[in-house]
């Protein structure tokens, strides 16, 4: 049995970290400052319990779902992290060809290390994360690139208008020689292009949507008032995280923010979210709690740096596996049976 086949992430995280050069796995791993909402993540989850159904028919459980017109196995996605060659000399490439056999999707970061035609030519369905950078050219150029190798929807990050500080990583990374992204995290002191612009509305959402005909997802959104702001700015999902406690530290957990948000947003769009899930009832918790998916980020770089594709794959197969187990054993047998009720002291959201 490989090591994700039983979710024993932090073995994964062990075996990664003893192929991985200490740089890389240090800008894995970090969080910002005193990294207390990256502390916060995982715990954050398991604070809350099931109130089980018993006597349903649980003979077959269905994880399958349709996602903004995507039919996909579970729901459980990869989150954009950035700098996959650090972890595989094939980088995203490996990365989405795991996915795509495990039948999950995969959002690109527009941080990756191989070009966007290359990981779509592997890919199952993807979608494109998007930054609004300080040279308006630049992020068009990549929107369109994405937009023709077959991005099914754009998702803008906007709780980075800054790049924390993270006083785990240090610079330069060891990203392959010559890449042009190395300036984007401030290698290159020469340029800004590569920077995120610090000053966009939510108009930015109808402008990408506009530009690309594919729907925009937000993600990074934290408070019920800003879910609202981007659903009524044309947003075609929320994306509710603190980008892995790398931003804002000290910003609320996302399983405290999820059930806000997810009552302010109604049925109107798909709220996802992320931070710190790891296991089926993590998955099964974000779901009561009013996600229709949840993504997961450093796991993916742990697995692509253990067992590259294979393991990617493994790894997304097994979060099916686990959140079918966990299903049934609490009494529903389809997503859609999931409700605020199978938690004890529910939210009601
Ligand atoms: C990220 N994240 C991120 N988000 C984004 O929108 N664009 C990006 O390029 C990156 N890059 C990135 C790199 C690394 C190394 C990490 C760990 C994270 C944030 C990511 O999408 C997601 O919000 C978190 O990783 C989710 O938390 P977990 O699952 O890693 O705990």
């Amino acid at each position: 049995m490989s090591r994700v086949d039983s979710l024993r992430i932090r073995e994964a995280e062990e075996a990664a970290r003893a192929v991985l050069s200490p740089g890389a796995h240090d800008f894995y791993a970090a969080g910002a400052d005193e990294e207390l909402t990256l502390g916060e993540a995982e715990r954050s989850w398991r604070t809350w319990r099931f109130l089980p159904r018993v006597l349903r028919d649980v003979s077959h459980v269905d994880t399958s779902l349709d996602l903004l017109g995507t039919r996909l196995s579970a729901p459980v996605l990869a989150a954009p992290t950035a700098f996959h060659t650090m972890a595989h000399p094939d980088g995203e490439v490996a990365t989405a060809g795991g996915l795509a056999r495990a039948g999950s999707l995969l959002v690109l970061s527009s941080r990756a290390t191989r070009p966007v035609e290359e990981v779509a030519a592997v890919a199952g369905p993807w979608w494109y994360q998007v930054y609004v950078l300080r040279d308006r050219e630049l992020t068009v150029r990549q929107v369109e690139r994405a937009v023709a190798a077959g991005a099914r929807a754009l998702v803008l990050t906007v709780d980075a208008p800054y790049v924390a500080h993270k006083p785990r990583v240090r610079l330069p990374l060891p990203l392959p020689a010559g890449d042009p992204l190395a300036r984007a995290v401030g290698v290159d002191t020469r340029t800004r292009d590569w920077e995120q612009d610090p000053s966009i509305g939510p108009d930015a959402i109808g402008r990408l949507t506009g530009l690309s005909g594919l729907p925009v997802l937000v993600k990074g959104v934290l408070r019920a008032d800003d879910a609202k702001m981007c659903v009524d700015a044309g947003a075609a999902g929320v994306i509710v995280s603190n980008h892995g406690g790398r931003q804002l530290d000290r910003a609320v957990s996302t399983a405290s923010a999820l059930p806000h948000v997810a009552r302010a947003v109604g049925d109107t769009v798909p709220v996802l979210v992320d931070g710190g899930i790891r296991t089926g009832t993590d998955i099964l918790t974000a779901l009561a709690l009013g996600a229709r998916a949840v993504l997961v980020g450093r796991p993916v770089l742990w697995a692509l740096a253990d067992g590259g594709s294979d393991a990617v794959r493994e790894l997304f197969t097994a979060y099916r596996g686990r959140l079918s187990e966990a299903m049934a054993l609490a009494g529903v047998a389809s997503l859609r049976d999931i409700a605020p009720d199978l938690l004890a002291g529910s939210p009601a959201y």
